[in-house]
């Protein structure tokens, strides 16, 4: 079956990167956001985005204007009854993700895939309140969506070859390279990131060097284009600190536990970069 529309639900950091890239892609995009509020803040994401690639010569003026008639924003799921596949990226909850994943396999034509870009929850109990697990997987993409070149698919344990097959083919339209992960806690990318930068974090607690240096170190030692302190940031502190507590209750090895630090960090309203504040100020960027 041919994908022409396809729908995205949520339209935060991840949604919006979603969304923006494949309209760019020539395919329509039927967004769906809570309520006109986030719809307003999700449109201003991928509007910022695009006018950056804009700026960058990444695409011309004209192709950003295509791109964004493509897309119809909305606060109704019902909207998405027309899709050919529907890709998830709401907030990292179970119960939320679950009750979502129940109402997409009542209104979408029960052969479209509902993918979901989840980085920690379990795709197999998303597959098993749907009508259709075997067209369910993870397809996990990597922040700022547009620039990233990697798209991480995850077979739960119902997950047809057919629907690998065909997200596979969907990522490399979109410009990604295509891994595939068993649906294990943290994937292939966090399952080696997460320990990685919750040990910065203890790094920081245990005061063996300062933010700054750790992050010059990694940066600079290692050439990785930002050092674990700002990519926390980058990420969102919660978001990590969710990702870290599915793994420890899962795994229940120290290694993902969560560092007292992020805890109160999240406490404290210091997201990262998205709240102005993390492990640095942005408020004045
Ligand atoms: N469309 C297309 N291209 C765009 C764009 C857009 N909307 N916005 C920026 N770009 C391009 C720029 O033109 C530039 O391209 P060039 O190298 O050819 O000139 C490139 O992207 C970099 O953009 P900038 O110059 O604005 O910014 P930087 O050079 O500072 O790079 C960064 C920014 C790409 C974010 C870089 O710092 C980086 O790679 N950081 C690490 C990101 C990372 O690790 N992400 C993964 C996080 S983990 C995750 O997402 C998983 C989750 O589950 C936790």
């Amino acid at each position: 079956m041919e994908i022409k529309t396809v729908g995205v639900v949520g339209s935060g950091l991840m949604g919006s990167g979603i969304i923006e890239t494949v309209a760019r892609c020539g395919y329509n995009v039927v967004a769906r956001e809570v309520n006109d509020e986030a719809v307003q803040g999700g449109r201003k994401r991928v509007q910022t985005s695009m006018g950056r690639g804009v700026e960058r010569g990444k695409l011309s003026d004209a192709e950003r204007q295509q791109a964004e008639s493509r897309i119809t924003w909305t606060t109704s799921l019902g909207d998405l009854s027309g899709a050919d596949l529907v890709i998830e990226a709401i907030i990292e909850n179970l119960d939320a993700k679950k009750d979502l994943f129940q109402e997409l396999s009542r209104i979408t034509r029960p052969d479209v895939i509902i993918a979901s870009n989840t980085s920690s929850v379990s795709i197999t109990e998303l597959a098993a309140v749907t009508s259709r697990p075997d067209k369910v997987a993870g397809a996990h993409f990597f922040n700022p969506v547009p620039v990233m070149k990697l798209l991480e698919l995850v077979r739960a344990l119902q997950t047809s070859e057919e629907t690998i097959a065909e997200l596979r083919r969907f990522g490399e339209g979109l410009g990604k390279t295509v891994v595939v992960a068993q649906d294990t806690p943290g994937f292939i990318v966090n399952y080696l990131l997460v320990p990685y930068l919750l040990d910065a974090v203890r790094m920081v607690e245990n005061g063996v060097a300062s933010k700054e240096d750790i992050d010059a170190a990694i940066h600079l030692g290692l050439n990785h284009p930002m050092g674990p302190l700002t990519l926390l940031d980058f990420v969102g502190i919660d978001t990590t600190l969710y990702i870290a507590d599915v793994m420890y209750e899962v795994f229940r090895d120290s290694k993902y536990a969560a560092p007292p630090l992020l805890r109160k960090m999240v406490a404290a309203g210091y997201m990262g970069r998205k709240s102005g504040r993390g492990f640095y100020d942005y408020s004045k960027s």
